[in-house]
């Protein structure tokens, strides 16, 4: 660890999160999220409303960050923010704020990948959680991706499966929608899933070859299910909400739990680290927990905090590339298909 003082401000803001934290040497002191409720009452992400809210919140939120943290404009090494991917509205917001940030304190920028920031999320400093070893496979399912990730070194990474449709997070929440659950549906369905039998309902797993992953069938292979079945019964979602939520969360998690048997098996790295929204979901924390016990894996479970978007998990991107003196300059532009 450097004897230096580093002080990080990060600014996320790549989809309907905005959010803000402070690091210090690798350590986070505040980590702030406004996030937008507007978008529950149009049942997913309106892109225009999420610019416009992020453009609100954004003054706020840093200001929020930087107070908790107790540190000063001033002391302020580098700000990092996220180039891409994510919406472009919404990405252009941070991206502007950060340049603007950066220039007039006269400190380094630094750009940040998203995907790659919930992956580095496991580097942040906490004092329960373990940091992975290199190598190890990166399994990122959020509401815009689900990607198994060969990580070499902080910024040696291959993506080397990823789905060729809907993202994972996409299958919870459209599969909720369909329920009536609010958007976004993966937490209910997550609590709902405790209360029900996960083999109440059978779905089939979608077959698709390698380490690629597709959720569009299941989507479908639900939605018409619950048709059949609320034909023959009006309140068949009602009586059966829990019992259905166990199965789609059960489902989903046997999809993910093979395909990363096969990563591990394919490549030989038994260091196996999840993280995105989706990594929240309990199932998949206690599915991945014993992977241990049955497959010898040595397993990396976000802290809650660093699941769903955040910006702590830039600031440690941010804090690496510092250490590394590797900074953006001015004419960066932000990047809605950065890819890792
Ligand atoms: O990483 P994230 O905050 O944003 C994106 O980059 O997409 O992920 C959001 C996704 C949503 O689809 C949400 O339903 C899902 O993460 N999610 C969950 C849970 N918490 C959030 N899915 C299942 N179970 C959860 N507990
Ligand atoms: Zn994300």
């Amino acid at each position: 660890m450097t004897s230096q003082n580093i002080y990080i401000l990060a600014i996320e803001s790549s989809c309907d999160d905005t959010a803000a934290a402070v690091m210090h040497n690798g350590k986070i002191l505040s980590n702030i999220i406004a996030s937008q409720k507007i978008h529950e009452d149009y049942g997913g992400v309106v892109p225009e409303l999420a610019s416009r809210a992020h453009q609100q919140n954004i003054v706020p939120v840093v200001d929020q960050a930087l107070k908790k943290a107790g540190v000063k404009k001033s002391q302020l090494s580098a700000i990092a923010f996220t180039r891409g991917p994510g919406l472009m509205g919404s990405l252009l917001v941070g991206t502007s704020f950060a340049k603007s940030l950066a220039y007039g304190l006269n400190i380094p920028l630094i750009d940040v990948n998203h995907m790659q920031a919930h992956i580095l999320a496991h580097f942040i400093d906490e004092a329960d959680f373990k940091k992975p070893s290199f190598p190890f496979l990166a399994m990122t399912i959020s509401g815009g991706h689900t990607q198994i990730v060969k990580v070499t070194s902080y910024f040696e990474m291959e993506v080397i499966g990823e789905t060729i449709d809907d993202a994972v997070g996409e299958a919870f929440d459209k599969s909720g929608k369909l329920l009536g659950l609010g958007y976004p549906a993966g937490p209910e369905i997550d609590k709902r899933a405790k209360l029900g039998n996960p083999k109440a309902f059978a779905f089939t797993k979608p077959k698709v070859d390698g380490l690629n992953f597709s959720f569009s069938g299941l989507k479908t292979a639900i939605l018409y299910f619950v048709q059949k079945q609320v034909k023959l019964n009006p309140n068949f979602i009602e009586e059966h909400l829990n019992d259905i939520c166990a199965s789609i969360q059960y489902t989903i998690i046997g999809i993910l739990i093979d395909k990363l048997k096969l990563a591990s098996k394919d490549t030989g790295i038994k260091h196996i680290a999840i993280g995105g929204g989706v990594s929240a979901n309990s199932g998949i924390r206690q599915a991945l927990k014993d992977g241990e016990h049955k497959f010898g894996w040595t397993t990396y479970i976000p802290k809650f905090e660093y699941t769903t978007d955040n910006a702590a998990m830039i600031a440690i991107v941010g804090y690496l590339k510092f250490l590394e003196g590797d900074y953006a300059d001015q004419s960066v532009m932000a990047s809605a298909r950065l890819k890792i």
